[in-house]
């Protein structure tokens, strides 16, 4: 690569790995020579510490599908596009805010989606402490959002309890039955469901840091000094215990491993493994979850006891946890006699980032509406009603996609429950 802009912008990332605007700079420019993988993994770095961050969804978008990677090129946008419509709603609103005033609920969620906005002079902000002793890799959050915050999804809630929460809230029972505190739980499903949502909560149950980090960084931005890198993860985590250790993306070793010269993956998961095999949970206080829309393709290693040998299934929102999000995303909008039970019930299927996508299609054409009427209307049940109608649920594709791996690779039945949700609902 010769390009004299394109080595600039990468010799900045590298100087200041942690900033943002520069490494979706690098991508556009990676795009635009016609390196649509190598600008996604950048834009994906920046999104694995602020995923709600526009200008790297817009570029991962455009990369995505310049890769020929459709389905992922349309999640990216739906969720820029998502994340447009709510703030532009906001303002649309008059600048409404009511900031912590909410009920503990979906708007507290919200709150955190906004937290780019966080004044990094406020002493009570967690992520000032973050880039200095962390390497410049990640980027943290206290969370406080617990499951209470999450809609609906009992099941899923109630998985956790079981397999992760109750054991560390117990740990003499935990021992007295002989059961291990250690290892990791893996969350896995379709995108745009709640996994990273769950992560957070999760976190805030056990009154933890929330520390995300994206395994794409680690493994391409910092190739040759990832196992480091790694190891100082687990030391900051340990540090600023208790604390989540979050590895959204975890296939990506999985994936990854086959391609990469000189087994640098492999290194990678070695020293994952070793870090995992060290810890112990409850005297560390570190705590380790990974989530993943491809399980089959996460290194079988990292699977064994004492790893993340558990997973918990992230199915589309049930029509409880719909209702949630459409009141979230409903929030600060104009709206007239709108029954989100209602509009919970049409639509079965949805991922929570399709939800956004109605609200957000349904405002924008009202705010039509009144630009050619010139009056203003607040949204109504039909304009929700008519977006429901032309979206698409887009977890269809996911679902046929890991029919096939799943009925392949159900080894120990471990992707029952999946299949038998793929076939109530008829999706392969
Ligand atoms: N049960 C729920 N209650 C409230 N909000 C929810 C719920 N489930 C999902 N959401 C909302 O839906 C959106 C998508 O959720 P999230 O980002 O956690 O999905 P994900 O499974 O991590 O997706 P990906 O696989 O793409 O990373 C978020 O805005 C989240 O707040
Ligand atoms: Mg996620």
């Amino acid at each position: 690569m010769t390009d004299p802009l394109v080595d600039a912008l990468r010799a900045a990332v590298e100087a200041a790995p942690q900033n943002a605007p520069v490494r979706v700079q690098l991508a556009e420019a990676l795009l635009a020579q016609g390196e649509a993988e190598e600008a996604l993994l950048h834009a994906r770095a920046v999104l694995a510490a602020s995923p709600a961050d526009a200008p790297a969804l817009g570029v991962a978008a455009r990369a995505a599908s310049a890769n020929g990677q459709d389905d992922v090129a349309a999640g990216y946008a739906q969720l820029r596009d998502a994340l447009a419509g709510g703030t532009g709603g906001g303002r649309a609103g008059g600048g409404r805010q009511r900031p912590g005033t909410g009920p503990r609920g979906p708007a507290r969620i919200s709150a955190r989606g906004d937290e780019e906005d966080r004044d990094p002079a406020d002493p009570e902000s967690p992520d000032e402490d973050a880039p200095n002793d962390s390497g410049g890799l990640f980027v943290e959050r206290a969370s406080d959002v617990t499951l209470a915050d999450v809609g609906g999804m009992t099941d899923v809630k109630r998985e956790l309890e079981r397999s992760f929460l109750g054991p560390l809230r117990h740990p003499d029972l935990t021992a007295h039955y002989g059961a291990s505190l250690g290892g990791g739980l893996m969350l896995y499903g379709p995108p745009g469901c709640g996994k990273t949502l769950l992560a957070r909560a999760v976190a805030g149950e056990l009154g933890a840091q929330f520390v995300s980090i994206g395994l794409q960084d680690v493994l391409d931005l910092w190739l040759g000094e990832s196992e480091r890198k790694l190891h100082e993860a687990f030391g900051y985590a340990r540090r600023h215990a208790p604390c989540v250790l979050f590895f959204d993306e975890v296939d990506a070793l999985g994936q990854k491993r086959g391609q990469l010269k000189g087994g640098a993956g492999r290194n990678v998961v070695n020293q994952l493994l070793s870090e995992m095999d060290g810890m112990d949970s409850q005297d560390d206080g570190v705590f380790v979850l990974a989530a993943t829309n491809h399980p089959w393709d996460v290194d079988s290693a990292l699977r064994r006891p004492g790893r993340f040998d558990r997973s918990v299934l992230v199915l589309p929102p049930d029509a409880e946890a719909r209702a949630a999000i459409f009141s979230l995303h409903l929030r600060d909008r104009p709206v007239d006699g709108v029954d989100v039970q209602r509009l919970a019930k049409r639509t079965d299927g949805f991922s929570g980032a399709d939800v956004a996508l109605v609200c957000r299609t349904a405002t924008a054409n009202v705010m039509e509406d009144a630009m050619a009427s010139g009056t203003m209307r607040p949204v109504r049940q039909s304009d929700l009603d008519a977006a429901i109608a032309e979206t698409r649920p887009s977890t269809a594709p996911w679902f046929k996609l890991a029919y096939n791996f799943a009925a392949f690779a159900n080894d120990g039945g471990e992707y029952d429950g999946l299949l038998a949700y793929i076939r109530k609902h008829r999706l392969a």
